[in-house]
């Protein structure tokens, strides 16, 4: 199972604040609580929990009941900031952060052994770049780790993303993620239900570190920086132009157990 790349932390940062994601994903769980499981889970696992942000978010404001959480995070970097914001999250004390049972895991999810029971939600927001063939292996292990008719949610970037044109640069094999990510689930049997949740970047607008982080999503991009930035200015007006991009959400609901 690979996967070990590092997300760069101000790459990651740049794409948080030039774009309303987390805020859009966040009224989503909300509205599509019942369908998604978030209204009712007890217990939650996020793999590439990443700076922590969005998973505080959602703890907040999407997960009503939530007793437990694990973040995974192999990055060393992003991992402290990942403790950083639950902590700060923490000790604000006006959230139910505060009672929640919290455990964060500086690993790959290769390495993690796994829950000490079945979960109620495991979820992976824009992890599944990080991994080539293998990923079914990845989605197959998350499927084991929930309880009877728990969720698998995933979310990539939708088809018209910018990220998606970004990765597809000098490429000619244009296949979606949201494609890739159909195909792995109808391999392994699954059923899933789908979402697209619309953001818009900020007219800040793009910059190198941002492009960067793009690229440095192993084993995605080959693209060169020079590639990108070539490609940025047809595409994108940085300061001027709302651009719309989105993720795709896959839900798929375990079977109940024989
Ligand atoms: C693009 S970030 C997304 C963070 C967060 N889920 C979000 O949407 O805000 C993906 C994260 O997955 C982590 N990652 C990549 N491969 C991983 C692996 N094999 N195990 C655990 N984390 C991994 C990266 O370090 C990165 O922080």
């Amino acid at each position: 199972m690979a996967g070990e790349a590092e997300c760069s932390y101000e790459g990651f940062y740049q794409f948080r604040c030039r774009t309303n994601e987390q805020e859009t994903l966040v009224r989503f769980f909300q509205e599509h609580g019942n369908e998604t499981g978030f209204q009712s889970a007890q217990s939650f696992i996020s793999i590439g929990a990443g700076d922590g942000h969005l998973d505080s978010e959602l703890i907040r404001n999407s997960l009503p009941e939530l007793a437990s959480y694990t973040g995974i995070e192999c990055g060393h970097q992003m991992y402290g900031h990942l403790c950083a914001t639950l902590q700060r999250r923490h000790d604000e004390r006006r959230d139910s952060l505060s009672t929640l049972d919290v455990r964060l895991v500086n690993s790959t999810v290769g390495e993690y052994p796994g829950p000490d029971g079945p979960v109620d939600v495991v979820f992976m927001m824009h992890l599944l770049y990080y991994f080539g063939d293998e990923r079914c292996s990845v989605i197959q292990k998350a499927m084991d780790w929930l309880k009877p008719r728990g969720r698998l949610v995933i979310g990539v970037v939708n088809k018209g993303n910018i990220l998606q044109k970004l990765a597809n640069v000098g490429k000619t094999n244009l296949v979606s993620w949201v494609e890739k990510i159909a195909t792995n689930l109808q391999t392994l049997g699954l059923g899933y239900t789908e979402y697209e949740v619309v953001h818009e970047f900020r007219p800040a607008g793009c910059d190198r570190r941002f492009a960067e982080f793009v690229l440095r999503r192993a084993p995605v991009i080959d693209a060169e920086a020079d590639e990108i930035f070539n490609f940025l200015p047809t595409q994108y007006e940085p300061g001027t132009t709302h651009i719309k991009h989105g993720t795709h959400v896959f839900v798929i609901q375990k079977e109940k157990c024989r």
